[in-house]
């Protein structure tokens, strides 16, 4: 399922990053690394984006700022 219509960025995609991620990513690092770099575009996916990290990487730490 497409969760970013924009860039064609589905959740098995989502998660796959998410998984190789060591720490809680915030939606727009994701965003990154599963579109390979392209910047969204309207944003609505981004509010998904972040529930899933929510759901996904409870026990993970914050990204270091
Ligand atoms: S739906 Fe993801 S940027 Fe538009």
């Amino acid at each position: 399922m497409f969760i970013c219509i924009c860039n064609a960025i589905s959740d098995k995609k989502l998660l796959k990053e998410l998984q190789r991620m060591d720490h809680a990513p915030d939606a727009e690092e994701l965003y990154a690394r599963a579109s390979g770099g392209a910047q969204p575009a309207c944003c609505t996916c981004l509010d998904t984006i972040r529930d899933m990290i929510d759901d996904y990487c409870p026990a993970l730490p914050e990204a270091a700022e």
